[in-house]
């Protein structure tokens, strides 16, 4: 019988799973969502005008909700969706902590989302609601702010993704995706060899992205540097361990 060959998405859900018991002590990974945290904070205008309360958010590739736990206490709702299971079972291991629970206005759910009507995040959409005492609310749900941070890179296709956002989204509602940016071959470091197996692309290109949002349908694209990372990459090809910058985009675009 011939090996059945894994997909890029199922070696990372995979891997994900397996990393998701470490993450929150990767102060990298720590570091890096607070900076799109603040990035977050400073384009999207309803956290600079006080308004942000008003927001029900879309987290695509939430993992432990490093991001979420973050956003979460200054918007309405917040549904993380995710492919790998041991990071939704960090997230919701989080949530259980929380001084109530059942007050809780985050969920996280795993799903390779693939239409905006999806059940599991209709469902989490919905639970919320029923939680802060909505009832009678005519589904579909849809979101005023679509967020994502280092996932892009992990997309296989990324027009796919952004007609699904699209969709998600209420008429005047945001993307604010972040993830590291491809400047060329030295961005490649920026996984260790071991992690590069299934990795889709080694972060993303700035016009690409940009024509991918606009081809969409979305309007007011800008895709702008967000901060810089310093991280430590390993010796390879003849360099030593070394530090190294890399800079993230922050991708902006609204539904009107
Ligand atoms: C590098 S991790 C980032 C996790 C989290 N955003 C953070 O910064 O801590 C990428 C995450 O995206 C998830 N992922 C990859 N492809 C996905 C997809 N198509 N839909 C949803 N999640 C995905 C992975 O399982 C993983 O948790």
């Amino acid at each position: 019988m011939a090996a059945k060959t894994l997909s890029n998405q199922e070696i990372i859900s995979a891997r994900f799973s397996k990393d998701a018991l470490e993450w929150d002590s990767n102060k990298k990974q720590v570091e890096s969502c607070e900076k799109a945290f603040e990035a977050i904070k400073r384009h999207v205008p309803a956290f600079a005008d006080g308004s942000s309360k008003n927001l029900d958010v879309l987290e695509i590739g939430c993992g432990t909700g490093l991001l979420s736990f973050l956003i979460a206490p200054h918007v309405r709702s917040l549904v993380g969706v995710d492919t790998a299971q041991g990071m939704i079972d960090m997230f919701n291991g989080k949530v259980g902590a929380l001084p109530d629970p059942s007050k809780a206005n985050l969920a996280a759910v795993n799903v390779l989302v693939q239409e905006a009507d999806d059940v599991h995040v209709q469902g989490a959409a919905a639970a919320l609601a029923t939680r802060r005492g909505e009832s009678g609310h005519d589904a579909p749900y849809r979101f005023d702010l679509v967020i994502s941070h280092l996932t892009l890179h992990h997309i296989p296709n990324m027009g796919d993704l952004l007609t699904t956002l699209w969709k998600s989204l209420k008429h005047g509602g945001m993307i604010a995706l972040t993830d590291y940016e491809d400047f060329g071959p030295e961005a490649v470091p920026f996984h260790p060899i071991e992690k590069r197996e299934g990795v889709e692309r080694h972060g993303i290109k700035k016009d690409e992205i940009a024509d991918v949002i606009d081809g969409v349908g979305f309007n007011e694209v800008r895709v702008e540097q967000a901060f810089v990372l310093r991280k430590e990459v390993e010796a390879e090809d003849g360099k030593p361990a070394r530090e190294m910058d890399f800079p993230f985009l922050i991708c902006l675009a609204q539904k009107s």
